[in-house]
């Protein structure tokens, strides 16, 4: 099969097409033939080098932790899948990569959105999964006042629907320059990032907020703490000083936590009853993943970026 990788950390230009052995299929995962694949912000980290986790992968590396495909191989053990079914996920998060490639094995999935492009569904699984998760632990009750911080980026994004499809009142906060994405969010008051909370609430009658995601990672703390009035109704997945705030930090498997993988699973009953989308910023052919790390670096981040199989050769099942 093809898939992107690359054998050296470095800039964009260190990624290629290259042809890898098809994986194995691990019990409770699905083998996909993959249509589109995303690329995350981790994705561009783990490929530039530099940290820990990002010197300890195995090289050559196919990049990618978020694909959609359809189902041509089940691993033992699932009983809720079919071949041929249209889904959407993540690799093994604790694999740091496989999806962007002909095949991938997802470890988490549900059913993708009938609404949604190949593209969008390919770049979504890890963000829905890591935006329910956080939202899990505020335990948002619908009417409920609730901050995203980082309302625009590709996690902030989809918690700020999620949340509001929770019943939610959620306000977004964003750069200046990506105020507008947030305000194309249905049911998101857009709220420009650094604004005094209290300014922002007083005009409308709020004391303060129920809950408060951080998705940012950008010092924003302190504010919610104060915003909240509590550090036990913040979440953050991004701020490594969370600790320091009587934050709770978020990482998933990583850390040992249960997975969002509910959310997935329902996201396609929920995108047809609510219109949940993924904004995408760019979507490219996988023979061009070079562009397409070097869009998802750009600044302003908004929403996601997407890398399509454009050519897919037949699949196992014909
Ligand atoms: N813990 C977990 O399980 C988990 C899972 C997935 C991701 N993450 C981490 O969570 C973070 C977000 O991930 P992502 O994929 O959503 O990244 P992303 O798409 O880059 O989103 C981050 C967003 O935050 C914005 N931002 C930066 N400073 C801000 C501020 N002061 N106020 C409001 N918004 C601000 C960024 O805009 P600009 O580009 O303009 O700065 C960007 O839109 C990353 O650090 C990622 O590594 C953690």
């Amino acid at each position: 099969m093809f898939a992107v990788q690359f054998d050296r950390h470095g800039p964009a230009s260190v990624l290629s097409l290259a042809e890898r052995e098809m994986p194995a299929v691990p019990a409770g995962c699905v083998l996909v033939h993959v249509r589109a694949a995303g690329v995350s912000p981790v994705d561009v980290a783990l490929r530039a080098g530099g940290t820990p986790v990002a010197a300890s992968l195995h090289l050559p590396h196919i990049t990618g932790i978020d694909a959609a495909g359809v189902v041509v191989g089940i691993g033992a053990g699932l009983s809720d899948v079919t071949l041929g079914d249209e889904v959407f996920g993540t690799v093994l998060l604790t694999e740091f990569g496989g999806a962007a490639a002909e095949y991938a094995v997802l470890a988490l999935w549900g059913a993708k959105p009938a609404a949604w492009s190949w593209a969008e569904a390919g770049a979504a699984g890890s963000a829905v999964e890591t935006a329910t998760r956080a939202l899990d632990l505020l335990d948002i009750v619908p009417g409920a006042v609730v901050i995203v911080e980082g309302a625009a980026g590709g996690v902030g994004s989809m918690a700020a629907q999620l949340a509001a499809a929770r019943g939610a009142r959620v306000f977004g906060t964003a750069r200046q320059e990506s105020l507008h994405i947030v305000a194309s969010l249905p049911g998101i008051t857009p709220v420009r990032a650094g604004d005094d909370w209290s300014d922002t609430f007083g005009p409308l009658g709020i004391h303060r907020a129920d809950a408060a995601l951080d998705a940012s990672g950008a010092g924003v703390l302190g504010a919610l703490v104060e915003a909240t009035g509590s550090a036990h109704t913040v979440v953050t997945i991004a701020d490594p000083t969370a600790a320091e705030h009587g934050v709770r930090l978020t990482r998933g498997v990583l850390a040992g936590e249960s997975t969002g993988n509910h959310g997935l699973r329902s996201l396609a009953a929920l995108a047809e009853r609510t219109g949940v989308r993924v904004l995408l910023r760019g979507s490219f052919p996988f023979g061009e993943a070079a562009a397409a790390h070097a869009a998802a670096e750009v600044r302003p981040r908004w929403g996601k970026v997407a890398l399509v199989n454009d050519q897919p050769r037949a699949s196992p099942l014909g």
